[in-house]
């Protein structure tokens, strides 16, 4: 017997050809995770990959899933935390799997947050040169970003998500009640992520937001609808542009300022990723605002809905020493190469209107940050 296909949850179709999946958004999901995979991959074996921490919470809800649909299954733990996604996490992970015999028609299944969905989906792509995986995200951000998309990697010495692949996921499962046990200020990290989607390209599911957010973090339909909302948003993206030569770049609204506050910090929990989008979108409304892309009162509605549900919009909301103006400046040209004095940037002519502005002068962006940074 398998558990039941609840069929009030939501299917949002990521249209890609013959890489095309659905994520499934609902409440107790995770209890037709066997019955899912038993009906897309009839008789496959499954590795699940999931760090310590997601191990206590879910993972024997997950086996008991696929035991009860009679898929075979062996669990791979790893350490919480981004030093997973390690030339050595990716070894150890690699050798797990191959030593569980899954062979090509097997699958990764990936339960767990952002680190977990990116290190076992670039172990699926590269083992046996290539396996099916299946996304189970655990937190809200990687409801909406980071299990959608195919982008798998892991970190360099370098920097983060240098070595990676292209690799659609064939299913994700979004199962909101698994968010219950998520600590308040990682949900509100993702919720930046939630909003980012009604600030680039959706001005009414914003203005929704404004007004429901409440329900949106005490769970039930109003959390569905965000996850539905962004999921679609972001499929809609990627079916457009899979390989971000273009549209997809809109995806990294706030990601530039965000990204140098992050790495300024030593991406530490002084400021979480989607902690740093939220400052970097505010920014970026109000430098565009400062270009005279919009106004000044709609760059701060922006950032007034962002502070309201409690996440930093000025440099000064970070605790601890800043960053210096010049390493700010240096990690932004890091990330996105001044080509000529001139970087590239997601800027906005209003809520729900992000485009990609390539002619960005480094001087303006610099003068802006000086000024924010002062601000108290
Ligand atoms: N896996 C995240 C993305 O493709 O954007």
């Amino acid at each position: 017997m398998t558990a039941p296909l609840r069929s009030d949850a939501t299917m949002v179709p990521v249209a890609l050809g013959d890489r095309s999946y659905d994520i499934v958004i609902g409440r107790g999901l995770l209890a037709s995770l066997g019955a899912r995979i038993a009906a897309l991959r009839p008789g496959a074996k499954a590795a699940i990959v999931t760090d310590e921490n997601v191990a206590r919470l879910h993972l024997a809800a997950a086996e008991a899933a696929l035991a009860h649909a009679g898929v075979p299954m062996q669990h791979i733990v790893v350490p919480p935390g981004e030093g997973s996604k390690s030339y050595r996490g990716f070894e150890q992970v690699c050798e797990a799997v191959i030593a569980s015999r899954i062979e090509r028609g097997d699958l990764i299944i990936a339960l767990g947050g952002g680190v977990i969905g990116d290190l076992a989906g670039f172990v699926a792509a590269v083992v046996r040169r290539g396996l099916d995986y299946v996304q189970v995200p655990t937190t809200l951000l990687a409801d909406v970003d980071s299990s959608v998309g195919g982008k798998t990697a892991i970190d360099s010495a370098h920097g983060k998500n240098l070595v990676g692949a292209f690799h659609q996921p064939l299913l994700v499962l979004a199962d909101t009640a698994l968010l219950d046990s998520l600590p308040e200020r990682e949900f509100r990290a993702g919720y930046a992520e939630v909003a980012k989607y009604g600030l680039l390209g959706d001005a009414p599911f914003f203005a929704w937001l404004e007004s429901n957010w409440r329900e949106v973090f005490a769970g039930g339909p109003a959390r569905e609808h965000a996850i539905a909302v962004s999921c679609r948003a972001k499929a809609a993206i990627v079916a457009r542009d899979e390989r971000e030569t273009g549209d997809r770049a809109l995806l990294n609204l706030g990601h530039t300022f965000g990204h140098a506050f992050e790495a300024g910090c030593g991406f530490s929990d002084r400021l979480l990723h989607g902690e740093a989008v939220a400052l970097g979108m505010a920014l970026a409304f109000a430098f565009s605002a400062k270009q005279g892309l919009l106004p000044a009162t709609e760059a701060e509605r922006a950032r007034r809905h962002l502070a309201e549900v409690g996440l930093p919009t000025r440099p000064c909301d970070v605790s601890g020493p800043l960053p210096s103006l010049d390493r700010l400046m240096e990690l932004i040209a890091q990330d996105k190469k001044v080509k000529r004095g001139m970087l590239t940037f997601i800027l906005v002519r209003g809520i729900g209107a992000a485009f990609v502005e390539n002619g960005v002068d480094a001087g303006a962006v610099r003068t802006f940050l000086g000024e924010k940074l002062t601000e108290r």
